[in-house]
């Protein structure tokens, strides 16, 4: 794997690597023993992106992973995005291990490490902003919380990421739902060539989600963050037991909060397309919840009634 800082080398190792794979009809013609519809071969030609702020984890690495599956050139991008962080969040602190992460990126099949300096993201002179409307002043997006302008900062960031590296695919977790409900939105409101991959929430064995930020969690705290995948669980079988009233779902879930002492931001039931509020549990719900605990600020959801 090459470690790469700039945009021009990320275009030229993407570029020179499509023309190296680039199957042009007189190659096809020359091989007219290959299936139309094997599907590897087509897939084998595609770049795939992972965005990451790094501190990575098997969250992010299933989805470098699945990308290496999908994909025959997988570029994993590192960043620590300042635009997404609001004045008094954890920028500064956020964790930041660059050669660890080179090696997990390395060992989980990405051919291209995307690590540049803020100043090649956001030269002098920088002023445009990429925004959604809709989605984003809600949840971790209402005034309240992270604002807007958090997911302002998401995908301005994401849009340059995709116009840097012009991938065939990008992957994202579905640990951040609404993140991932924001970019799907974008790429269809902006037309951008760019088919958008989500990966299921991977957790630790005690059933926490995985996260950068879990690092901010001291030991004696880990009990009370058990507390939101724990909420997840009861409202998740409390929907399997039939019940499809949300004021009962999420007072399954509030219980689970509750008895782990932890006071959540929010804790709501939304459809999964639109975060549109939620009374009844239909065909696509999701639980979401989002609370402090210690240092760390969690979010969680679980999608419901959709087995
Ligand atoms: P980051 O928090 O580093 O996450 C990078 C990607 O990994 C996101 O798509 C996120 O949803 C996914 N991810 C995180 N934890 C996960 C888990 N436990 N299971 C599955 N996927 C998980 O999200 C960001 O960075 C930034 O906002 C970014 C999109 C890179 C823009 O700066």
């Amino acid at each position: 794997m090459r470690t790469i800082r700039t945009v021009g080398e990320l275009r030229t190792a993407v570029r020179s690597w499509r023309s190296d794979h680039e199957a042009g009809p007189s190659l096809r013609e020359d091989r007219p023993s290959v299936p139309e519809d094997r599907p590897s071969l087509q897939e084998d030609r595609q770049v795939g992106l992972v965005p990451t702020m790094g501190a990575l984890h098997e969250g992010h690495l299933s989805l470098v992973r699945q990308a290496a599956a999908d994909c025959g050139l997988v570029v994993v991008s590192v960043f620590v995005n300042p635009t997404q962080f609001g004045p008094g969040e954890d920028l500064g602190g956020y964790p930041r291990d660059e050669a660890r992460d080179f090696e997990l990126a390395s060992a989980a099949g990405a051919q291209l490490f995307f690590a540049p300096p803020p100043e090649v993201v956001y030269p002098p002179g920088f002023d445009t902003r990429v925004e959604v409307g809709g989605l984003t002043g809600t949840l971790d997006g209402d005034p309240s919380r992270r604002g807007a302008g958090h997911f302002r900062g998401v995908t301005t960031v994401v849009t340059k990421l995709l116009n840097m590296a012009q991938p065939d695919v990008a992957y994202f977790g579905q640990k951040d739902a609404q993140q991932a409900l924001v970019i799907r939105k974008l790429v269809r409101d902006l037309d951008l060539p760019v088919r958008i991959e989500i990966g299921p929430t991977v957790r630790a064995a005690d059933g926490l989600a995985l996260s950068s930020r879990n690092a901010y969690l001291e030991s004696h705290e880990r009990p009370r963050a058990l507390g939101l995948s724990r909420a997840l669980a009861a409202g998740q079988r409390t929907v399997a037991g039939g019940q499809r009233d949300g004021a009962a779902v999420l007072a399954a879930a509030r219980a689970e909060l509750d008895a782990a002492g932890v006071e959540p931001e929010y804790l709501e039931l939304r459809s999964a397309t639109d975060l549109s509020p939620v009374e009844r549990v239909n065909g696509s719900t999701l639980l979401v919840v989002a609370a402090r605990v210690g240092r760390a600020r969690l979010i969680d959801n679980a999608v419901l009634g959709d087995t």
